[in-house]
């Protein structure tokens, strides 16, 4: 296998340190990188069903049959449904009593290999089976390896908004296969992109040049350009998390567009015929460029060419993009007041003054936001 890059998580205290490997063969670099951890333990391989309707799943079966038998492992697999509308209770509870079912104990190794619908789950009944157990992500969309897969947040949605239940818990390691991106579907490709552009918005603003230089050859996943974007979206992510795991301070500022998208995938009710995560996170950074320029922290002409860059990725920007619903200002902002980041009714958002920063506002008084959420329901 070649490792094309790696990148180390390390946080200040020392509390938890971990690599992301960034290749193109994982069951490789899981036995080289990993064989310490594996020998001799349970392993329990949660994956996306992706590989059973794509009838990839016996290959998937054969190559952890290899590495167990190599380092005298034992197997369990469990197949999980993808999309957000699974990522809840009902689910947690089968996906923990199946590990429970095959005597789990607190050597044993979960991983999870999907996308964040399947890291979120898996992670979370990891942190909580017998009070944490192991974990390795091996991420398969392009969203779940820029994003879900590293930072330690897990989660399920409930009736009362998105990831409202979950855990801080950092996995063992983190294996990103740039050859799952071939499978893909263009819409998931596209909407992955979402949260790499926010990166560059938020962060960096060489990125955002680089991103706007070569966008064509990113969308077709040309190398070195795909591996590129995928190094430079986990280290920031990386570096950002490292500082503030626990989210007190400056790990706001990667919820960028995402006050808005849990609001609108609320509204959805978790629909993804009508959005997706990336798709709702590239409506919700336009609506946040909009509401930076609307109450004068970032100018015109920058908030336009990041629209731009987002519509150029071939992803919505306007809450008309949204079909099959019907969105007042009113059914808003009450989904506003659903999230986590609520204190006193006042809403956090994170705007932005100008490309590659961004700035935590919790301040926005209700009256100036009622006024932008007229004008944007109405563009
Ligand atoms: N924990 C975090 O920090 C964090 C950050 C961002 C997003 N999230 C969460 O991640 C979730 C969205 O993740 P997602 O966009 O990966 O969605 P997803 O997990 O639903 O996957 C999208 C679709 O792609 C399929 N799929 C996955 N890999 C594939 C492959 N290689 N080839 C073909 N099909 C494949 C899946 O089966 C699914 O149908 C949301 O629940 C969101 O809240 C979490």
């Amino acid at each position: 296998m070649t490792v094309l890059k790696k990148i180390s998580v390390i946080n200040e205290n020392k509390s938890f340190k971990y690599s992301i490997f960034i290749g193109n063969n994982f069951i490789q670099t899981l036995e080289k990188n990993f064989s310490k951890t594996l020998k001799g333990k349970k392993i329990y391989v949660i994956y996306d069903e992706f590989f059973y309707k794509l009838k990839l799943h016996e290959n998937l079966i054969k190559d952890f049959e290899k590495v167990s038998t190599k380092l005298g492992s034992e197997n369990f697999f469990f197949k999980i449904k993808s999309k957000d509308k699974f990522k809840n209770f009902d689910k947690l509870s089968i996906l923990l009593n199946f590990i429970l079912s095959h005597k789990i104990n607190r050597d044993s190794i979960i991983i999870s290999i999907g996308g964040g619908v399947t890291g979120d789950l898996v992670g979370f009944a990891s942190s909580i089976v017998l009070r944490g157990v192991k974990c390795i992500h091996i991420p398969t969309t392009l969203l779940s390896q820029v994003d879900s897969s590293v930072g330690g947040k897990t989660g399920i949605n409930t009736k009362h908004g998105k990831n409202l239940v979950g855990t801080f818990y950092q996995p063992k390691g983190v294996l990103i296969d740039i050859n799952f991106l071939k499978t893909l579907p263009e819409r998931e490709l596209l909407a992955g992109f979402a949260e790499v552009i926010k990166y560059s918005f938020i962060y960096d603003k060489k990125f955002f040049s680089y991103l706007e230089k070569n966008i064509e050859s990113v969308k077709k996943l040309k190398s070195p350009y795909i591996e590129t974007i995928i190094f430079q979206s986990c280290q920031i992510k990386a570096k950002i998390v490292s500082i503030d795991e626990k989210e007190q301070g400056i790990r706001a500022i990667l919820n960028f567009g995402h006050t808005f998208a849990h609001a609108f995938e609320n509204l959805i009710n978790y629909d993804s015929k009508k959005l997706i995560h990336g798709e709702a996170v590239a409506i919700g950074m336009a609506c946040a460029f909009k509401l930076s320029t609307h109450m004068n922290l970032c100018s015109k002409k920058e908030a336009k060419r990041c629209i731009e860059l987002i519509s150029k990725f071939n992803l919505p920007t306007k809450l008309k993009d949204i079909k099959g619903i019907k969105i007042s200002s009113k059914k808003l902002l009450d989904k506003f007041y659903l999230d986590k980041k609520v204190k006193n009714r006042k809403i956090t958002f994170i705007l932005s003054n100008g490309i590659g920063s961004a700035l935590i506002k919790n301040d926005v008084d209700e009256i100036t936001l009622k006024k932008f959420l007229n004008e944007l329901i109405n563009e």
